[in-house]
């Protein structure tokens, strides 16, 4: 997820374009760049790090002439965070810059293509294609260049583009990445989201996929696909900007819960392609895949309860013995690790030390270490051997959601992929289970949205007393994370247990009125699970259930019962997730918690 900005008007763009990026840092901050046409002639002007820096090098854009601009904050998802990576990109005759926000997916094919032509390629990014299609369909209009190149990408792009030849004018287009209008007095505006515009007006006009508008300081006008003129109407924006931030939601972890259908979309789908997987970047053939005969997996926290849930689906697909080791104990473990080890890292930040640790003991003891994290160009990204991105965006909320369900999405497709390639698995079992990961986005929207009277079961069982969390095979892997969140985020403490674990001990623990959350998706052994709920309700406890749609058994033990879509068993963690991050979410808020900012707690753990 980047940020992107541009304004056509009276005034000084420069200052104008850099108090927008601000804004949008919140969407992405590793690099930022803005481009400004003044007497014909396009300047670009951009850097790693935050906006402030940018300012800095332009003295808050005020040296910069121009009064036409478009503008970017970044958040690397290809090509690691640098100076030449950062957007803006031009074309290399220098008539076209361009702004970007999304993936375009086919752009391999497309720069191979480019390159076969002699077409210089200046940065590692799947934008900067854009730069030199828009150069070489252009005959002298503007907007039949832009027409003429969006027909050829795939994938995911708001694009702000500016040519050197139309002074007066900027090109935006907008394709499954959010971009919008803002209409000024003698001045225009675009923006990824409503944050950046809300100084400067309220007046915004939404675009649709595959519109592409044509804004002039005094004119907006809006083109289909087919380049036909469209009527759009004007919106005004009620917000304030706090909330503008937080897309209209309360909280950052709200936002990005909701976020996830969507992330984990843009993580699997592009990775996807003619039923098979693609992994662009990774360097392990089928043979070497071949000669792994074991998987560790190792991280902290969360990302190590994705992990839990990953070697479920890797042992069941491919056969092989895969342990989860925290990276705080495996570092100091002196473990028995060597060339046929696989070592699977996972990180949201990319930046956790014990985590870093571990993969530097694995890798000094031959294991090849592919990693799983969200941040571009992190320690972790560039120490591994093989590297695939979360496409989650940047996470705000201490508390992961989105960068969980993405882990999990990319640990299916890898478990997938590796079976494939070692023929553990047939062509029509691949599709098949393809074709159940491909569902995931949907079927977790559908999810968030059977859910959306948790905030009444939050109020009805918000307590100072532990709660426990209970589950069988996958199901007790979630309980990890559902215990995780709550704990996290609302103080109150909690225990995940694998059910068939409480009479071992912690049942003398169960007494009246003591809540249980009891995940019984795993339908294997639903009647085991049925048993350890009366065991607990036995001692008094009250047992919130969560099972999938249309099991009615359920009923008969649990004093509530939270649904989730039927998705085949191996997947099913990415739905039964969601209504425990909404269960803690809500509780956190009843009880006025920061939520966004726990206390004592960091959103990368770069220290011991
Ligand atoms: C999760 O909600 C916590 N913020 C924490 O457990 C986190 O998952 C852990 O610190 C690992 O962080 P990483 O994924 O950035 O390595």
């Amino acid at each position: 997820m980047c940020g992107i900005v541009g304004f056509v008007g009276k005034k000084q763009a420069a200052p104008i374009l850099l108090e927008c990026l601000e804004k949008l840092e919140y969407r992405g901050y590793d690099s930022a760049g803005i481009s400004l046409l003044s007497d014909s002639k396009i300047t670009t002007h951009k850097t790693t790090g935050r906006i402030h820096k940018l300012n800095e090098l332009t003295d808050c854009g005020k040296s910069l002439v121009g009064n036409i601009g478009i503008g970017h904050t970044r958040w690397a998802t290809h090509g690691a965070p640098s100076d030449r990576n950062a957007h803006p990109h031009m074309s290399n005759d220098n008539k076209f810059s361009v702004v970007h926000n999304g993936i375009i997916e086919n752009y391999i094919e497309l720069t191979n293509k480019l390159k076969s032509q002699g077409i210089k390629f200046n940065s590692e990014t799947d934008t900067e294609v854009v730069a030199h299609l828009l150069s070489m369909y252009y005959t002298g209009d503007f907007l039949e260049a832009v027409h003429k190149t969006v027909s050829v990408l795939e994938g995911s792009f708001a694009l702000g583009i500016l040519c050197q030849d139309y002074p007066g004018k900027l090109i935006c287009v907008r394709n499954s990445s959010p971009l919008i209008i803002g209409v000024g007095e003698n001045e225009n505006f675009i923006a990824s989201d409503v944050t950046a515009l809300i100084s400067h007006t309220r007046d915004v006009i939404y675009l649709q996929d595959g519109e592409i508008a044509e804004l002039s300081e005094n004119e907006v006008v809006v083109f289909d696909s087919k380049l036909q003129k469209v009527n759009k109407e004007k919106s005004k924006i009620n917000w304030n900007i706090d909330a503008a931030e937080k897309g209209g939601y309360n909280h950052f972890m709200e936002k990005e819960i909701y976020e996830q259908p969507k992330a984990v979309k843009d993580t699997i789908e592009p990775r996807i392609k003619n039923g098979k997987i693609v992994f662009d970047d990774l360097s392990l053939s089928a043979k070497d895949l071949s000669k792994f005969n074991r998987i560790v997996i190792t991280a902290c926290g969360s990302a190590s309860y994705a992990g839990q849930v990953g070697r479920y689906v890797l042992e069941e697909l491919l056969r092989i013995p895969v342990e989860v080791d925290l990276a705080s104990e495996f570092r100091y473990r002196n473990p028995v690790v060597d060339q046929n080890t696989l070592m699977l890292v996972i990180s949201q930040s990319g930046e956790t030390a014990d985590t870093i640790a571990a993969m530097k003991e694995a890798k000094a003891r031959g294991a090849h270490i592919l990693a799983i994290v969200n941040v571009v160009g992190s320690t972790i990204a560039k120490l591994a051997d093989d590297v695939l991105y979360t496409w989650a965006g940047p996470e705000i909320a201490v508390a992961t959601t989105k960068g969980y369900t993405t882990q999990l999405a990319l640990l299916y497709l890898i478990a997938i992929f590796m079976a494939e390639k070692t023929k553990r698995i047939s062509d029509v079992q691949t599709s098949a289970l393809l074709a159940d990961v491909e569902k995931l986005p949907e079927l977790m929207q559908k999810t968030l949205d059977m859910n959306q009277n948790i905030d009444q079961l939050s109020k009805k069982y918000n307590t100072n007393r532990s709660i426990f969390f209970i589950g069988r095979n996958i199901d007790y892997a979630v309980s990890l994370e559902g215990s995780l969140k709550l704990k996290e985020i609302s103080y109150i403490h909690s225990e995940a247990y694998a059910a068939g674990e409480l009479k071992h001990g912690t049942l003398s623990l169960i007494d009246e009125g003591r809540l249980v959350v009891a995940l019984c998706s795993y339908e294997k052994l639903f009647d085991k699970l049925m048993s350890n709920i009366k065991e607990v309700k036995a001692r008094g406890a009250k047992v919130l259930s969560v099972a999938q749609e249309g099991n009615t058994d359920i009923y008969t033990e649990s004093s509530d019962v939270l649904l989730v879509p039927r998705i085949n068993p191996l997947f099913a963690a990415s739905l039964v997730v969601l209504p425990l991050q909404l269960f803690a979410y809500y509780i956190a808020k009843e009880n006025n918690c920061d939520i966004d900012k726990p206390r004592n707690l960091a959103k990368s753990v770069t220290v011991e």
